[in-house]
């Protein structure tokens, strides 16, 4: 069994879950480019052109069933630091996670991060954020293991604003709000929530919980950054108040045939609601914790559509 501390000429092995996936690929990246070890564990049905990919690019694959705890304990062993980035619903979120958190404490790693990549979640009652939901319950057990936990609070991934997100219309040259116009919202690239993940994988001493944004803009900004980057002049469209939106959740969430989709529409808008609101904005923000980050704002984003 390897030993999980690391002396200045041994590079950091770092066991990451979820590297098949969008943020996962790119941490795995990220912490290959900084020197670590990348032991990227999958599963037995991942796609295998994505495992092949994080072969090439150095990384060791471990393929586990997550079910098999002696087994998913052994893939995580020497680790550093085991980090997180699987998505899914419950089963995902709470289930795997919790069997992947087990595996972790019985391989005595010191340090792990879970998958929470959102808005500030510990500032929301349950029952109002169905995916954030997932991430509370989960974080009352990662409070309780034995173990140093870090989780990265990024807001929402500026990347969704070409496209999943309905905020930025680009046809109509408007940009939609809910409630108050000046209020502040958290928007961070996913390459840049990697980057800093990956950073603070490799920090011993990161704490309970990191805030970034690469910008931080109300309704306004936005639309100074749809105009810069469309040199055309995008105007505010005020759909109404929160409790509107509130309603339209409902219905929206009532005439949904149940499914497995994790961001179903009336999802997307629970997290609309709730970065319109204020109640997840994230404060103090650490975006200075590691300055080789260089940060993507959101008029960069919408000029790369
Ligand atoms: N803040 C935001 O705006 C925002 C937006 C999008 C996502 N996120 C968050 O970012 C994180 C990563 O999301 P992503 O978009 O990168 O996800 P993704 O591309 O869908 O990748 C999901 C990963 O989870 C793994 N996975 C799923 N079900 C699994 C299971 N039952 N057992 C083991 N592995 C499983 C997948 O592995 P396989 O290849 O084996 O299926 C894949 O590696 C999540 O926390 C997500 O909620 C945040």
């Amino acid at each position: 069994m390897e030993n999980n501390t690391t002396s200045a000429s041994q590079k950091p092995t770092i066991v990451l879950a979820g590297a098949t996936g969008d943020l996962g690929g790119r941490i795995g990246r990220s912490l290959l480019e900084k020197g670590a070890e990348v032991r990227a564990i999958v599963r037995s049905n991942s796609d295998a052109a994505k495992v092949d990919a994080l072969r090439k690019q150095g990384a060791t694959i471990c393929e586990v069933d997550f079910h098999n705890a002696s087994e998913l304990a052994k893939s995580c062993e020497g680790a550093t630091c085991v980090v997180s980035a699987l998505s899914g619903l419950h089963y995902v979120m709470v289930g795997i996670q919790s069997l992947l958190l087990n595996a972790v404490v019985a391989a005595g790693v010191p340090r792990f991060i879970p998958s929470d990549f959102a808005i500030d979640f510990t500032n929301l009652p349950y029952g109002k954020n169905r995916n954030l939901d997932f991430r509370k319950e989960f974080k009352e057990r990662l409070d309780k293991a034995p173990i140093a936990a870090t989780s990265v609070l990024c807001g929402m991934f500026a990347d969704l604003l070409t496209g999943q997100a309905p905020i930025v219309l680009f046809p109509i040259k408007k940009v939609m709000y809910y409630g108050n116009p000046n209020q502040l919202m958290d928007f961070t690239t996913i390459q840049n929530t990697a980057d800093y993940t990956a950073a603070a994988a490799l920090d011993p001493t990161a704490p309970r919980y990191l805030r970034i944004a690469g910008d931080v803009l109300d309704a306004y900004g936005l639309k100074e950054a749809a105009s810069k980057a469309t040199g055309e002049e995008f105007k505010l469209l005020r759909v109404g108040g929160l409790s509107l939106l509130n309603t339209i959740i409902r219905i929206t969430k009532a005439l949904t045939p149940a499914s497995k989709e994790v961001f179903p529409a009336w999802q997307g808008m629970q997290y609309m609601r709730d970065m319109f609101s204020g109640l997840p904005k994230l404060e103090p923000l650490d975006n200075d914790r590691y300055p080789e980050i260089k940060w993507t704002t959101v008029a960069e984003v919408l000029e790369r559509r």
